[in-house]
């Protein structure tokens, strides 16, 4: 999805603005614009479409020395990529200059309103729109930014971020939002703002959040925030707590792998954050052990990945709490006019913290007076600061569009949440209680073991495999689970078709697509349904499909597989931890193979903030 940047202060603007956009290329975007201004100058605006680097090499040999200015990465929604459907977008005689993240939803209405007024369009985005909007209430009105800033946020239906330049204000960025994440940072240089912590990290890790319908005026040494009456109101500094250097490559080739190296050291913290000696604490949270104990009914709701932690969490927290789990698709959610228990929990998952539908999904929950629980890793994103309760993953900061660590991590917290509900509802005694509080400390040192064992056995396998047209994944139960997020490791990096498959599913249709050679990826760690599963493998190989078995280490699958990858033993509930890494490794290293952009695959955003 897009990016914004933007900077107010005492050095270069050009210079941290483009520094922040290549923070932000992980998001997705196909064309990038910056707008720059001296004191008493006019305002410089470049932009071009494709990569950073066009936009550099178009600014090579200009002399911006400017402080003040914003930038921008878009991905095209209205209109396709060109320079010109680029932001920053200006108004018909220069007076706004913005940039915008999210949909107007009502811009045609808005855009014959303009023609009424005689404003003409350049482009076909509705960011132009908003521009010119805003314009059209500054120079009707004549009270100012702040007061053109707000009829715009009441005249709009949609999402939105925006930071924007007044040509009357030339050392000032004006910032406002609904529904887009935006984060404004604090430093000894000046005032930044940014759609995503990544791009701002480098220079500080103080900011403030400004929420929905509200706006702030970006000056050189200071920030004065407004609700939408155009008062004055306070905001607290917040510390985020990320290591700059989670955001950096460091050596590695790709963020992808560094994200799957960095496992069990966020798998250790977030563990460290909910287990203490012999108990897990869920305090942080405010849970209270009242609460669990009235839940009848547990809602599941996440998109991708997050939702196939979902899928996992739903068998273990079935098993251990005896509570009804329903686990689904947060944009299938939202529409089917869900009726929910009013003594249920609504558990949204997520990374970001800012998918549109999860967010969506969770004020629909919230609407029906139905108790909300986020899974979320951003601090401070919009489904964390509107749910109830919040179990953080403290996974840092995800670069790589296909997440490994933060899905990890949220494995971990749906797990200690279904232990303790399990726990405090009475269903499992101190003695399960405590064996799987140990088992779950060991998890880091095993996931260790893997990387240093599987991964060059990973690497061979995957160079063979690299052609392939399809693969499958298949399991039952938690190694089901698995499949749906091995399955999306592979196709969104590399484009190759996978699937995944209830293995006692493939007979009623889909066996019919293996013949010789096809991928099929087993996994068997469920000791419970094991012979099964391996049925179901051994029919696939009669049909003669190549079958790479992930299984536990003290499991025997010599009759049926091809390649074995054998993960460390654990308790049933947490293999999903130890199959997903071999998984991973396969999704990458067949993507490296391919010669394709890992962290970057195409047509894909980091977070999607539109629905
Ligand atoms: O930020 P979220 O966890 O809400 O994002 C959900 C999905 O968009 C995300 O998991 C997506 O499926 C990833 N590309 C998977 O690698």
């Amino acid at each position: 999805m897009c990016g914004i940047v933007g900077y107010n202060g005492s050095k270069k603007a050009v210079d941290i603005l483009l520094d922040g956009l290549s923070r932000l290329e992980y998001r997705g975007y196909d064309s990038a614009g910056v707008a720059v201004r001296d004191k008493d100058k006019e305002i410089q605006i470049f932009k071009a479409k494709g990569k950073l680097e066009n936009l550099r090499e178009k600014l090579e040999g200009e002399k911006l020395k400017g402080t003040c200015g914003i930038g921008h990465t878009r991905w095209a929604t209205h209109g396709e990529p060109s320079e010109t459907n680029a932001h920053p977008h200006v108004s018909n005689d220069g007076n706004v200059t913005l940039v915008h993240n999210g949909i107007i939803e009502n811009y045609q209405e808005l855009t014959a309103k303009l023609g009424r007024h005689d404003y003409t369009l350049y482009s076909e985005t509705d960011t132009e729109v908003l521009t010119n909007i805003i314009d059209y209430y500054y120079k009707k009105y004549k009270m100012g930014p702040i007061d053109a800033i707000n009829r715009t946020m009441v005249r709009v239906r949609g999402s939105y971020a925006i930071a924007v330049m007044f040509r009357d204000y030339p050392d000032e960025i004006w910032v406002a939002r609904k529904d887009s994440p935006m984060i404004i940072g604090e430093n000894e240089d000046g005032y930044y703002v940014a759609s995503d912590v990544p791009a701002i990290l480098k220079y500080t890790n103080k900011v403030y959040y400004i929420d929905n319908l509200e706006a702030a005026c970006l000056k050189k040494d200071k920030v004065i925030f407004y609700d939408l009456n155009g008062d004055e109101i306070k905001k607290e500094l917040k510390e985020i707590k990320w290591d700059v250097s989670a955001a950096e490559k460091e050596g590695y080739e790709h963020f992808m792998i560094k994200e799957i190296n960095e496992q069990p050291d966020v798998i250790k913290k977030t563990i460290n954050s909910f287990v203490r000696e012999d108990y897990i604490d869920l305090s942080n949270t405010g849970l209270s052990d009242e609460e669990i104990k009235n839940f009848k009914q547990i809602y599941i709701v996440a998109c991708g990945s997050a939702y196939h932690v979902g899928v996992c969490a739903q068998y273990v927290l079935e098993d251990l709490t005896r509570i009804p789990v329903r686990v689904e698709i947060a944009s299938e959610f939202r529409y089917r006019k869900p009726i929910l228990d009013k003594d249920g929990l609504v558990i949204v998952i997520s990374q970001s913290g800012e998918t549109a539908d999860s967010l969506a999904a969770l004020r629909e929950a919230k609407n029906q007076g139905v108790k909300t629980l986020g899974i979320i890793n951003v601090v401070g994103s919009s489904i964390a600061r509107e749910a109830d309760h919040v179990l953080y993953t403290l996974a840092g900061p995800e670069i790589a569009v296909a997440t490994t660590k933060a899905f990890s991590t949220q494995l971990i917290a749906a797990y200690v949440l279904a232990i303790q509900m399990g726990y405090v509802k009475g269903k499992i005694n101190e003695t399960v209680y405590q064996e799987l509080i140990e088992e779950i400390k060991t998890l880091p040192e095993k996931v260790q073991y893997e990387l240093d064992h599987l991964t060059n056995k990973i690497q061979k396998l995957s160079s063979k495999f690299s052609h392939i047209k399809d693969a499958f994944y298949i399991g039952r139960g938690l190694d089901y689970a698995i499949s749906l997020e091995g399955s999306l490791k592979l196709k969104e990096v590399s484009y190759i078709h996978s699937e995944a498959y209830a293995a006692g599913e493939l007979k009623h249709g889909t066996i019919s697509l293996i013949e010789d050679g096809t991928l099929v990826i087993g996994i068997a760690t469920q000791e419970e349904i094991f012979e099964k599963t391996i049925s179901n493998l051994v029919e696939v190989k009669s049909r003669g499909a190549y079958v790479v078995t992930v299984t536990s280490e003290d499991m025997d699958v010599s009759k049926v597989s091809n390649f074995t990858l054998n993960v460390p033993k654990t308790l049933k509930y947490f293999y999903p931890s130890l199959t997903v890494v071999p998984l991973q490794l396969i999704g990458y290293y067949i993507t490296v193979s391919r010669g394709l952009d890992v962290d970057k695959p195409r047509n894909l955003a980091k977070s999607v903030t539109v629905e």
